[in-house]
């Protein structure tokens, strides 16, 4: 018996950075996922494959002995054996529908469709149950995860994300849909975030002032997603994303991108930590193809919906 799951990736419509210092966070899950397929053998071996890397390890390995990309899974697996007293060996492919390592939580989406496919080998937990073991396979990785990415990767949808670690799921019915473009620029989360901490210090009036600016506009945005007003949310994306150029989380690549995308979208930005990554262009029907055309010529770019169902689990 294989047990399949997959979860979709996210992109951060308004929110970051200001967030780490007490505001909130817009995220929604994309219609992109990761698959994991695993199945029990008899080899008492866990083989890990997935684009990123392989790995063979024993039930009672410790986790520093594999690499990075691998732990979470590696975690979740040796955790469901022990759960489940299970002296089985397991096979484990994971196989990635959007590209890893630029803000599309890639990470995130495979440690939810991990813990969803390697527990439904030995039982059905819920959703819930599924997300705290997800979030416990990120920790392997990022210490500090908020898990936001991860609850939005279980139960699709927007959700809104309070620093302190309240959820809220927004309930809409807007079909926002949205080009993605690549800038194919390495970034690291920790040092632009730094980055913008010594912004602050060295400018607090201003940064305060953006911070509180940057909650007006969270609000006004819910409620043009809640009207599913599509030039009043990429409005807003397009402001958002002046106040993150004025913090210094843009560059001229990026900057250039959201330019282009804004002679077609409705409003474009940038999503996730910035100096590299990926950008998000709010569009519909009437604007999709020439905004993909347009970034298309110079970036990898695709279009992509909500995904309102997060992870998906079958047994084949
Ligand atoms: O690049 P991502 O998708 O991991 O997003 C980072 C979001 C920040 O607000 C910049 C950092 C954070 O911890 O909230």
């Amino acid at each position: 018996m294989k047990s399949i799951a997959s979860a979709p990736g996210k992109i951060i419509l308004f929110g970051e950075h200001f967030i780490v210092y007490g505001g909130r966070a817009i995220l929604c899950s994309i219609d992109r996922h990761i698959t994991v397929e695993s199945e029990l053998t008899d080899t008492g071996k866990i083989e890990i494959r997935s684009d990123l890397g392989q790995a063979t390890i024993l039930r009672d390995d410790p986790m520093d002995r594999v690499d990075q990309v691998l732990r979470p899974i590696a975690f979740v697996a040796q955790r469901m054996l022990r759960e489940f007293n299970s002296g089985s060996g397991m096979r484990v492919v994971v196989t990635a529908g959007f590209p890893a390592g630029v803000g599309l939580g890639s990470s995130s989406a495979c440690c939810v469709a991990a813990a969803g496919s390697i527990s439904g080998l030995f039982t059905q937990y819920t959703k819930e149950e599924i997300l705290k073991i997800a979030i416990d396979a990120e920790r392997t990785i990022f210490e500090n995860t908020s898990g936001a990415d991860c609850s939005v990767c279980t139960f699709g949808g927007i959700i809104e994300y309070h620093r302190h670690g309240e959820i809220n799921r927004i309930d809409a019915d807007a079909m926002l849909q949205f080009v993605v473009a690549n800038s194919k620029m390495t970034h690291s989360t920790s040092e632009v975030v730094s980055r913008v901490r010594r912004y602050k210090e060295n400018n607090p009036a201003i940064f305060s002032l953006l911070c509180r600016q940057e909650e007006s506009l969270i609000e006004d945005a819910l409620d043009a997603i809640r009207q599913n007003d599509l030039r009043g949310v990429g409005q807003k994306m397009s402001q958002n994303q002046k106040f993150l150029e004025q913090i210094g989380v843009s560059n001229e690549t990026l900057d250039s991108m959201v330019s282009l995308a804004s002679r077609t979208a409705y409003g474009s930005k940038i999503t996730g930590a910035g100096d590299g990554g990926c950008t998000i262009s709010l569009v519909d029907e009437a604007n999709i193809g020439s905004t993909v055309m347009a970034l298309g010529a110079n970036y990898e770019c695709f279009a992509t919906k909500i995904d309102t169902v997060g992870l998906r689990q079958k047994k084949e």
